[in-house]
Parts: structure tokens; C-alpha cells; sequence
């Protein structure tokens, strides 16, 4: 049975049931057969929209509507009349002007998207790319599909969060994805000041220190310091740093053999994780990658189809 289809794809918390496990079965599908797909969506327009720097999600939306036959147009909002002193939703309203079928926005304030999904007409879909600290949840999506990809268990598994899960959206939709998805152990590490909200934190296990966190996982997901968004905060030096914090060979010799390393990227080397563990054998960090065309092809086309 097919599930509801929202209008709109804001976070993960408040998509219908039944939908992202569609999201994610169709996704597998379309990586199996991305020919198939190439015309599904001809003639339709998707319009990127971003307040953020962005390389792997502004890249692979683009290129997995162009993978469906879509038209796309690029909005950075640094080249834009954003510059003059336009508002989001005047320049969203806009851009919608031009009959866009899809928008998918990037932007630095939390809950910044749900303004434009209330002034959106019938047939006009928002994606979130990002909005704050708030959510991601295409981020979570690809994530969750390349672990049902890669671990015949799932969602038997111990995973591991860990790094600067206080500004990081991908540990609110990643985690509220894991919940949903029935994933057995969540497990979060910060360092001091960084740990993530009480919501994030219900149901998981939370560790203070990262080499007990470790211990007999079968996933760590390491983060980045989040420095734009830190305003004033002290954080050790980057050497300090990786010593206390960073995912090291040693200190992943503390998990389960076959441990997965994931990472959403940008990664910053040699302070949250180490060259040799990033670029190791046990590293699915250009897997992500790769899923994240495939993901955002299936949000794409559960929306508009
Ligand atoms: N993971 C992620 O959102 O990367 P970008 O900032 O490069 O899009």
C-alpha cells in the first residue's frame, strides 16, 4: 500500500508513516536501475536555493533531478538581490512566480522553511537542504540507506554519534531517523558544551567519554565542529582536539570488527577523524555520497509522482 505523500519534505519528524521507509526502498531501486528513471520527471523544473555554503547536498540534488529529465536552475544566495535586502519569503515567493515544481532551500535559521511551505500553492514542493541546527533530513535519509545497504543486521545495531551533536542538524534528523527505523542502540559522545538537546538525547545512551562510547559498536558517525555556529564558545585546539575527541585506528580498534566509519562531510582531518581511519578500509564516507544522488532522486520523485 502506497503511504500518505506530504506536500512538502521539512524534517523527518513530521513526515507521514510509511513515507520514508518508501523513500528509502525506492531509492535502493532507483540505485539498481538509474537508467529507468531518466525521464520520469522530463519537463519539470527544480530551482536550489541556497543561504549556505554547500558541495555534496546543493551538487546531488541538482544532479538527481537531472538524473529524472528535470530542468534546474542554481540560486546562491551571496549572487543574489538577497544581497539588496530581500526577505526569504519575498525571494521564495518570487522564484515561485516562475512555476518551480520543486524548491529546495538551504538556510541558517531553524524553522526558516516552514514559512514557505505555508505560502507554497498547490503543486509547488519544498525540500529542506538544511535550516540551522534544526534538521536535515535528506542527510538522514542517505545515511539510514547506505546502513540498510551495508549491515545485513539492520536494524539490529549499536550505532555511535559523536562530535558537536549541539549544532548539528544532521544529529537531530539522523537520530530521529534511527528511532523510527527501530535501530537497537543509539549511542551519543560530545565533548563538554557541545552535547546535544533533551529531545535528541530521549531513548539513546549517552557516553563522555569517546573510547568507552566505542566499545563494540558496529557504526560511529563522526562530526565536525560546527565553527560558524559556535559565537564565542572555547574549543581546544585542533591537536588537543583530535587527541580527546578524534576517531583515531587505535581508538576504532575498540569497536566491532567490521565497524563502519561514516561521515556526512565536510570533514576536517585530523581533528574530528584521523586520514588513515577516513580514507581506511571500513570507511563508507563516498558511499554516503553516492546514496545521497540516489536519496534525493526518490524524495524527488515521491513528491511530484
Ligand atoms: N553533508 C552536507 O550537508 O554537506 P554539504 O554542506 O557539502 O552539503
Amino acid at each position: 500500500m502506497r503511504p500518505e505523500v506530504p506536500d512538502h519534505l521539512l524534517d523527518i519528524e513530521s513526515a507521514p508513516p510509511g513515507f520514508l521507509e518508501h523513500v528509502l526502498d525506492l531509492a535502493a531501486r532507483m540505485r539498481e536501475n538509474p537508467a529507468n528513471w531518466s525521464r520520469a520527471q522530463e519537463g519539470r523544473l527544480l530551482v536550489n536555493l541556497f543561504y549556505e555554503p554547500s558541495t555534496r547536498t546543493r551538487v546531488s540534488f541538482e544532479i538527481a533531478a537531472l538524473r529524472l529529465g528535470m530542468r534546474v536552475v542554481n540560486i546562491a544566495a551571496s549572487d543574489s538581490s538577497v544581497k539588496k535586502g530581500e526577505t526569504l519569503l519575498d525571494t521564495f515567493r518570487t522564484l515561485a512566480a516562475m512555476a518551480p515544481d520543486v524548491v529546495v532551500v538551504r538556510h541558517p535559521e531553524d524553522g526558516a522553511l516552514a514559512p514557505l511551505a505555508a505560502a507554497a500553492a498547490p503543486g509547488l514542493h519544498v525540500v529542506n537542504a538544511g535550516d540551522g541546527s534544526r534538521s536535515h533530513p535528506t542527510q538522514a535519509l542517505l545515511d539510514a540507506l547506505t546502513l540498510r545497504t551495508r549491515c545485513p543486521g539492520f536494524p539490529a545495531l549499536k550505532v555511535l554519534v559523536a562530535g558537536d551533536l549541539r549544532h548539528s542538524r544532521v544529529t537531530r534528523s539522523g537520530v530521529a531517523l534511527l528511532k523510527r527505523l527501530g535501530v537497537s542502540e543509539i549511542r551519543l559522545c560530545a565533548p563538554p558544551g557541545l552535547e546535544a538537546g533533551p529531545r535528541v538525547s530521549e531513548g539513546v545512551r549517552y557516553f563522555e567519554d569517546l573510547d568507552s562510547a566505542l566499545e563494540g559498536v558496529d557504526v560511529v558517525m563522526m562530526l565536525r565542529i560546527q565553527h560558524e555556529r559556535l559565537a564565542g564558545m572555547a574549543i581546544p585546539d585542533s591537536e588537543t582536539y583530535h587527541r580527546r575527541w578524534g576517531l583515531t585506528r587505535e581508538r576504532l580498534g575498540r569497536a566491532a570488527p567490521d565497524c563502519l566509519v561514516m561521515h556526512p562531510g565536510p570533514m576536517n582531518r585530523g581533528v574530528e577523524i584521523a586520514s588513515d581511519v577516513a580514507d581506511g578500509p571500513q570507511s563508507v564516507i563516498l558511499e554516503q555520497v553516492a546514496n545521497g544522488v540516489f536519496t534525493r532522486m526518490a524524495v524527488i520523485q515521491a513528491l511530484l509522482d
